[in-house]
């Protein structure tokens, strides 16, 4: 018996070992990034330096072929013929009669085909001039945002982890009703309502549910399995974030010049390639998106190209392999993907607590599309340095750093409003 304890033992000791022997180590220490070089976004590929907007407009087009072609693929799809917007819940009082909530079910095909439902909540009081609105993906369903009946229960596939399940929030990757509202937190809906702005939400997983099939389902049905310069998930994502751009382009609630759009982590990623495509969208939000965001891959910390692409091979170009050690490889760095959004807004936030998006990295990022802000007449970041917590900065481009981990605060929040109201209004 006591050899056998023993045995056990060992074997309980050793396994946990064994499986963590190929476990990846992030870095976490500036002391260990090696000496790297970021490419300039002012100089096109054969040398020359762009010294006006007209030239700008040339390298912005090399600019986003090299994103598609080496990062998150080629966008395949534009606008369907087909697509067709249904209203499935007309206007209701919401939020004690401030507000209105609609859903409309955006479908892509004339047929069953893939769709996606959008949850729109407006201020009952329209300004003159309509309402700027925050184009926003969701992780969990509509339903997560919160807790009203009013809003359907999403019965697309969901993740479920082992909290959901305590929860009692997914079974069977479908949300079940315990599972309205759980994510509230990250959703003020009456701030957003108060603050004078609108909420167009809706669920990624309608559009590309968040697992790798080797791209059998959503919205793969209508284009097939992606060439190796295609697009992943984010790119279908970011797609899906401009039809919803399509559909309120068509509501004359909405102020068509104050259109941002916004994600969090994966969703940060999405909301920043949907704005550098779309220049529909005058505000680009990242919050904390980290690695294949707003963070630079050549600093290599926390989370890498490698990392990002052994446990996510579903999001990105398969292309995009090819620098899983060789970040100095790539011929882009992501400050160059905010460039991409010039001379529109764009607001990177970082969390202190979420070292694995590389808060500084991605400071780095905003700060270095400084120069195309400049040339083009817009201000950057204004600052050298990474502010103190809490202390936003910029003006066209902005960033902020708030105390706490990866998530979205009522405080990241009450930044975007006041930069939704400060986009410049077109004359
Ligand atoms: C993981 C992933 C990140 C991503 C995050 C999220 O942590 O490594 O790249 O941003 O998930 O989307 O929550």
């Amino acid at each position: 018996m006591k050899n056998f304890c023993r045995v056990f033992l060992f074997v309980a000791l050793a396994f946990p070992l064994l499986l963590n022997a190929e476990e990846y180590v992030a870095i976490y220490d500036e002391a260990k990034i090696p000496a790297y070089e970021l490419p300039d976004p002012l100089v096109f590929e054969n040398g020359e330096r762009v010294v006006s907007a007209a030239d700008w407009a040339k390298r912005r087009a090399e600019l986003m072929e090299l994103f598609e072609t080496h990062v998150y693929g080629k966008t395949v799809l534009g606008r369907p013929d087909e697509m067709r917007f249904e209203t499935t819940k007309e206007p209701v009082p919401f939020l004690d009669g401030k507000a209105t909530l609609s859903e409309i079910r955006i479908h892509f095909t004339d047929g069953e085909g893939p769709f996606l439902d959008l949850l729109l909540i407006k201020p009952k009081e329209i300004p003159e001039g309509g309402v700027p609105t925050f184009v926003a993906l969701n992780f969990r369903g509509n339903h997560s945002i919160h807790p009203s009946t009013e809003i359907s229960l999403s019965k697309s596939w969901v993740t479920e982890n082992s909290k959901d399940r305590k929860l009692g929030v997914v079974l069977e990757n479908r949300a079940t009703e315990k599972a309205r509202g759980f994510r509230g937190s990250r959703w003020p809906v009456e701030k957003i309502i108060d603050g004078g702005a609108a909420l167009a939400t809706f669920y990624y997983g309608d559009i590309d549910p968040d697992f790798h099939d080797e791209f059998q389902n959503g919205i793969h049905q209508l284009t097939g399995v992606p060439s190796a310069d295609e697009w992943g998930s984010i790119g279908t994502w970011a797609w899906a974030a401009s039809r919803v751009r399509d559909f309120l382009e068509e509501d004359a609630d909405i102020d068509q010049n104050r259109v941002a759009v916004f994600g969090h982590s994966r969703l940060g990623k999405t909301a920043l390639w949907a704005g550098a495509q779309d220049e529909r969208f005058s505000l680009v939000i990242s919050n904390n998106s980290g690695c294949g965001g707003a963070a630079l891959s050549r600093r290599r910390i926390g989370e890498r190209v490698s990392r990002i692409n052994t446990s996510f091979p579903h999001w990105f170009c398969r292309n995009f392999r090819e620098y899983n050690e060789e970040e100095a490889e790539l011929p882009v760095d992501q400050h160059m993907l905010i460039t991409l959004i010039a001379p529109r807004m764009v607001y990177v936030a970082s969390a202190v607590g979420d070292t694995w998006a590389d808060p500084k990295g991605e400071f780095l990022s905003a700060k270095h599309a400084g120069p195309v802000y400049e040339l083009l007449g817009k201000s950057g970041v204004g600052v050298e340095s990474q502010p103190d917590v809490h202390e936003p900065v910029g003006g066209t481009v902005r960033y902020h750093v708030r105390a706490g981990e990866h998530d979205v605060t009522d405080y990241d929040w009450e930044q975007y409003l006041k930069a939704i109201h400060d986009i410049p209004v077109k004359k």
